[in-house]
């Protein structure tokens, strides 16, 4: 049976490792052609290799997304390996927590700069390569914090709201070109950007989130690399413009 992605070229950033390794995997399973891409380029060829020796086609290309040149060297070569570009996922983003009082104009700056700015140029330098190939889906990875608060996470919820309005306008924008802009709005996930974030052990950090959640557990990075794969596929051809809660109930309480 043919794969749900199958003569699909897509690029997912953030790829080296969590949810973004996990989507990379899964879009390569469903027969795309994938460009992975992270600033960690060590992990990032592990990643991919394990990719080909599982007979999917993967690229690593090292991108630090908060770099204009990197994100359109990204685009180029993945144009230039594959022949076309349908589906970026620009998921890579990074954590942080400050508060207001105390939090520079660097940090606050740098966590936009990763983002929302880094996003929004990967749709900037692949929309062309998008239209020129007939169309496709563009995925941002929000986050449950772009609808509720969390203490001191007030800058990386502007950063992840920012990307819900992002794609909405985006949306609008190339409805006529064919092109979709999603976001999925993930909450708890076991990946390291978790267990780095919250001070404690980790046995005890996960028995603490788990007993707030409403499914009683964090999630799984396949759990919102399927989610990916719906947006990404035609199976949500009637779908964009929308943000997609991935987040065990956390946000319905
Ligand atoms: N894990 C969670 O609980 C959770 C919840 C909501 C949203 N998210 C979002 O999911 C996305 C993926 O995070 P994850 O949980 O898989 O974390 P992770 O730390 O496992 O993976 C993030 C990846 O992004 C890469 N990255 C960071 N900055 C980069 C840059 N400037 N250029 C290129 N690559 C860069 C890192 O090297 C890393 O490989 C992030 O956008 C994060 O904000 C995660």
């Amino acid at each position: 049976m043919a794969g749900r992605l199958e003569g699909k070229v897509a690029i997912v950033t953030g790829a080296a490792s969590g949810i973004g390794a996990e989507s990379a995997r899964v879009f390569a399973a469903e027969g795309a052609h994938v460009a992975l891409a992270d600033r960690n380029g060590q992990l990032l060829e592990q990643v991919t290799s394990e990719i080909s020796r599982s007979g999917g086609r993967a690229i690593a290309v090292r991108t630090d997304v908060a770099d204009e040149v990197s994100v359109k060297n990204l685009v180029q070569q993945t144009v230039s390996e594959f022949g076309a570009l349908n589906i970026v996922y620009a998921n890579a983003g990074i954590s942080g927590r400050f508060d207001l009082e105390s939090v520079t104009a660097e940090e606050f700056d740098r966590v936009i700069q990763v983002n929302l700015r880094g996003p929004f140029f990967c749709a900037k330098y692949a929309v062309p390569r998008m239209v020129e190939s007939g169309g496709g889906s563009v995925i941002f990875t929000a986050s449950e914090l772009a609808l509720v608060g969390s203490p001191n996470a007030s800058v990386y919820s502007a950063s992840k709201a920012g990307l819900i309005g992002m794609a909405r306008g985006l949306a609008l924008d190339y409805a006529e070109a064919g092109i979709r802009f999603n976001c999925i709005c993930p909450g708890a996930v076991d990946t390291p950007m978790l267990w780095g974030e919250e001070k404690g052990e980790r046995d005890e950090i996960e028995a603490d989130i788990s007993s707030r959640m409403p499914l009683g557990r964090v999630g799984r990075p396949d759990e919102i690399a399927k989610s990916a794969l719906y947006l990404a596929s035609d199976d949500s051809s009637f779908v964009t413009g929308h943000a997609l809660v991935v987040d065990g109930g956390w946000t319905v309480r």
